[in-house]
């Protein structure tokens, strides 16, 4: 059944202000792409455990939830750090490669995310267990001098103690990580309060990650193809729901 296309108007018409819409719907979402090491993937649409488009307001404060991104085995963070993160954060990674942080996005600018796996010998979240966890209360930690330190809003590498800053790009604040955690490009529709993954930018991990644990991968994702790319859309899960032990330190 053919659609009715409005009144007064030539086929030719029609299709153009529909392009127009569909453009200006592209842009609404675009962002100013990241500067240096960036690498764009397909845009991925965040749902939640009942694969519904996740809404930026179901995001608590604090929380430390878990998504797959740019490939079906790669785990990410995603946080609602609860106040503005701030852009223009200069990072670098260990082969010295300079980028720019996006900062947070949403209502608030206040939510981000970044790849899972570690930077120094990528540990990652696994379903039974995760020595990698955000920590948004106020924790103890060894500064990059081995200096005790204090902080909160940081995702904390418990296998060898490597921290990283969630406010600021997930730079390294201590442990033997040489660059910080690469970063997942979010965008956010005001119109339906939707958020979607874009790509990644900084130091991405992912050739040396399946090299290492492809044989893991696949029985923990029951497939073979570990490096499968995720489609349209990725399911957002709490960590706690998604794993069954987080070793906190
Ligand atoms: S793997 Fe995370 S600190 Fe070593």
């Amino acid at each position: 059944m053919s659609k009715k296309q409005p009144r007064g108007m030539n086929r030719r018409g029609f299709v153009k202000i529909c392009m127009t819409a569909l453009a200006a719907g592209a842009q609404s979402l675009a962002l100013a792409r990241p500067k240096g090491q960036y690498k764009a993937y397909q845009r991925s649409l965040l749902i939640d455990e009942v694969q519904r488009p996740l809404r930026a307001a179901d995001l608590l404060v604090g929380e430390n939830y878990i998504f797959h991104y740019p490939y079906v085995t790669t785990p990410c963070f995603l946080v609602n750090l609860g106040a503005p993160a701030k852009p223009q954060v200069e990072l670098r990674t260990e082969a010295g490669d300079s980028y720019r942080w996006q900062g947070g996005v949403g209502p608030n600018a206040a939510i981000v995310a970044f790849s899972a796996i570690c930077a120094h010998k990528m540990t990652h979240p696994a379903r039974a267990v995760s020595f990698i966890n955000y920590r948004h209360e106020r924790v103890r930690f060894q500064d990059k001098r081995r200096r005790a330190s204090e902080g909160s809003q940081l995702i904390h590498c418990c296998s060898e103690k490597s921290v990283y800053d969630a406010r600021n790009g997930a730079r390294v604040l201590g442990g033997p990580a040489k660059q910080p955690l690469a970063a997942i490009q979010l965008a956010y529709d005001e119109s339906n309060d939707n958020l979607y993954a874009l790509g990644t930018y900084g130091g991405e991990m992912f050739d040396k990650f399946f090299a290492k644990f492809a044989a893991r991968l696949q029985l923990e994702y029951l497939t073979s193809d570990v490096d499968r790319q995720v489609g349209a859309k990725t399911e957002v899960t709490p960590l706690d729901r998604y794993c069954k032990t987080r070793i906190l330190c």
